[in-house]
């Protein structure tokens, strides 16, 4: 029987590169998924030029039936899997968000994994391998209210621990009554950074509760990386961040588990709620500025790409 990978948001950005590099290092069948089914085959078409052939099928983590379907069609075609990436993500405005955006926010970033877990990790067989793509958003440093520190820092952490802190920060953003200063930056990008951090969460529940088939799940923060996310800026191409999430899901050593992973390879301590390797928009500006610099030559060819891509999809959405 076939082993089988599985990347959920893979139509672009660092989902398509994980991707790639799966259908070139690992053995057995890659499926790239995404919401809009135009644009995941539009991807498969560009892997395929490339002489690269994973399989396809629509999926959008919020719809539950997506989700069904999917398990459905994995259950009958190879009888389970064996490696699956959480890439699927979106990020909320820096400036302004209405309540619906913010909730987007959590359902795709975290109530998404909650569905997966749900209903496909029971797919994944023994010794199978699960990564969710986080953040530096993610880390347990981005929270500064002690009371959430202290509940999700606990040994015997809940589901519904993790529920109710995103529950908290969306009823304080409803009410108004959300303080900035329970996160670091004066809350910018809020919204996210509670998905993130809530990702991360789960994600040592997850890895207890699979322990007994013996499969791992991690957490990866890709780095800063040139994608539709962030207006293609950032320090790494996809290519170049699809390495670490690779290497965790083929190479990384089993005892690697539960663990939070930066883009470097490196394995920080997610507890460190002092630690300061969250995101800032001050960080964000001087990269930008670097980035743009030091990267010239590319964003003036992704730019001119990115625009003729926009130019071109109406028409290749007519043809597919
Ligand atoms: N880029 C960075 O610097 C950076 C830094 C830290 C973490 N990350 C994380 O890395 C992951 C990939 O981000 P990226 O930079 O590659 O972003 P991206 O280029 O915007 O790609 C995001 C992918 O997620 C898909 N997606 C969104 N909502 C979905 C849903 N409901 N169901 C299924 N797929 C959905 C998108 O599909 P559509 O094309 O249909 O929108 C797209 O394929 C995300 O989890 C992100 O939070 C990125």
């Amino acid at each position: 029987m076939s082993r089988v990978a599985l990347v959920t948001g893979s139509n672009k950005g660092i989902g398509y590169a994980i991707v790639k590099a799966l259908c070139q290092k690992f053995d057995g069948v890659v499926y790239l998924t995404s919401r809009s089914e135009v644009l995941g085959k539009a991807a498969i078409n560009k892997l395929n030029k490339l002489g690269l052939q994973p399989e396809y099928h629509q999926l959008d983590v919020t719809n539950r039936d997506s989700v069904i379907a999917l398990r459905d069609h994995i259950a009958s075609k190879h009888g389970g899997l064996d490696i699956l990436i959480n890439n699927a993500g979106y990020v909320n405005s820096v400036l302004f968000n209405s309540y619906k955006e913010e909730e987007k926010v959590i359902d795709i970033n975290y109530r998404g994994v909650l569905t997966m877990q749900e209903l496909i990790y029971p797919m994944v067989r023994n010794n199978g391998r699960i990564l969710n793509v986080s953040s530096d958003c993610g880390h347990l440093s981005n929270i500064r209210n002690k009371y959430w520190i202290d509940r999700l820092s606990k040994k015997d952490l809940k589901i519904s621990d993790i529920n109710e802190f995103v529950d908290w920060y969306l009823d304080s953003k409803k009410s108004g009554s959300f303080n900035p200063d329970d996160l670091v930056d004066k809350g910018s990008i809020a919204a996210y950074r509670v998905s993130k951090v809530a990702l991360c969460a789960l994600t040592m529940i997850q890895q207890k509760d699979l322990e007994f088939k013996n499969i791992s799940v991690n957490s990866v923060h890709p780095g800063f990386v040139r994608t539709d996310m962030t207006m293609k800026l950032g320090f790494l191409s996809t290519d170049e961040a699809a390495k670490t999430p690779v290497y965790l899901v083929l190479e990384a050593p089993e005892s690697l588990r539960g663990a939070y992973v930066w883009h470097d390879g490196t394995v920080l301590d997610w507890f460190d709620h002092t630690a300061n390797v969250y995101f800032t928009t001050k960080f964000a500006r001087s990269w930008v500025l670097s980035s743009v610099i030091v990267n010239i030559k590319e964003y003036i060819f992704m730019w001119i790409n990115y625009i003729l891509e926009k130019v071109r999809l109406p028409i290749t959405n007519k043809t597919l």
